[in-house]
């Protein structure tokens, strides 16, 4: 049986070996509260903090302005959410968010409007991008949030997230950037200086740490309302005994990763790239726009997703398509859709997404099986 191919990491990126043994190490070991004076409590304290410091300063933040939270669609909902609650009933009324944004930022919706907000989506192009001049035609006095992801996750386009910072702080409107996809990536390094936003959130699993773990950076002087009280934990944004395992693993992956390392990840991407389009994929990002360096998002014109993400886990190679998955089969891409695709032409998305430690020759064996998997489903029409 040949090696199975993982080209899902904008999925989820495989546990590294340090990050597990950093986790039962403490699993096994501190079984203490953070929030207790006695020796147990100060080593397991010591533990967040360590962690916290390492993230932190990985953003490029103050130690401070970093809450652990149980991954990205929390991160992303404090950040919403709880700036909304913050504010209510304040003059600010409106929150612009991109269509393209993943549903953890797009299904605050119904929320916000209870808590009396306006919510409006700002279009996005072909390529799931903002265009700049239809965001500040929506921005007014009256905008109290914008949230635009830095990365759309299913094309691996990024957005011109200066600009949007700049138009926001110009019109006195709080930025939230979901950088879930582009946090600790290996040829776009940034600090939170660098995007500008007010809030940044991350997640671990994307960066080969634990699943259920996240942070959200807060500028100082942000002011946002808690979603879980009953505790003064995370400088009282987020109450409950702090997930000690998961958040020093975050800590530990983020240490593996922030000195960097030679990558093939573009690499592998582009020769992958080219290899599909000679068999008839069609690319959903043109070359020109600056994107993530593991995403190739393509159509193959007359096969939907889901029978050819099926065949290709057969031949054993793991692929996706962003998309959600309700009663066993796809949903039209919603990002696909905010991008003028028609629902038909978004079922057809496929995404492969390398990872960092990817490599060409799974690049070009992948390619052969996408031959195949082309070859199998013609013969089974004719
Ligand atoms: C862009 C983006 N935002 C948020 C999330 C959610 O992160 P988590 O799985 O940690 O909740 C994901 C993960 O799929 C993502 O790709």
């Amino acid at each position: 049986m040949a090696e199975r191919i993982y080209l899902d990491h904008a999925a989820t990126a495989p546990v590294l070996p340090a990050v597990a043994d950093r986790m039962r190490e403490l699993l096994a070991d501190s079984f203490g509260n953070p929030s207790s004076l006695h020796a147990e409590g100060r080593k397991a304290r010591q533990a967040v903090d360590e962690a916290r410091e390492i993230v932190s300063s990985s953003l490029g933040c103050e130690f401070a302005e970093v809450a652990f939270t149980s991954g990205g669609t929390e991160a992303a909902n404090l950040a919403i959410l709880g700036l909304a609650l913050a504010h209510r009933g304040g003059e600010r009324d409106r929150v612009l968010m991109s269509a393209a944004e993943h549903h953890c930022v797009l299904q605050t919706e119904p929320l916000l409007t209870a808590f009396g907000y306006r919510v409006e989506q700002i279009p996005v192009d072909r390529e799931a991008r903002v265009d700049l001049q239809q965001f500040e035609d929506l921005l007014s006095e009256d905008v109290l949030l914008v949230s635009v992801m830095h990365a759309n996750n299913e094309l691996g386009s990024i957005n011109p997230i200066n600009e949007i910072a700049e138009l926001c702080a110009a019109h006195g409107a709080v930025l939230h950037t979901d950088a879930v996809q582009t946090f600790l990536g290996t040829d776009l390094p940034w600090k939170v200086a660098d995007l500008g936003a007010d809030l940044v959130s991350v997640s671990a699993h994307k960066i080969h740490g634990p699943k259920g773990v996240g942070a959200l950076y807060v500028r100082p002087g942000t002011k946002l309302s808690p979603l879980i009280s009953g505790g003064a934990q995370e400088r009282e944004l987020r109450g409950g005994t702090e997930n000690l395992v998961g958040i020093a693993g975050f800590g530990e992956a983020v240490r593996q990763l922030a000195g960097g390392s030679h990558s093939c990840q573009r690499e592998a991407a582009d020769t992958f790239r080219a290899a599909i389009e000679t068999l008839g994929a069609i690319s959903s990002v043109s070359r020109n726009t600056p994107t993530l360096p593991g995403h190739v998002h393509v159509r193959f014109p007359e096969i939907d997703a889901e029978t050819m993400l099926i065949v290709l886990d057969r031949l054993g190679v793991s692929a996706g398509s962003g998309a959600a998955c309700s009663s066993g089969s796809l949903e039209p891409s919603h990002v696909l859709v905010a991008c003028g695709f028609t629902p038909s032409q978004a079922r057809k998305g496929v995404r492969f997404t390398f990872g960092r430690f990817s490599c060409i020759q799974e690049a070009e064996e992948a390619a052969a099986r996408v031959a195949a998997a082309l070859r199998g489903i013609e013969e089974r029409k004719s």
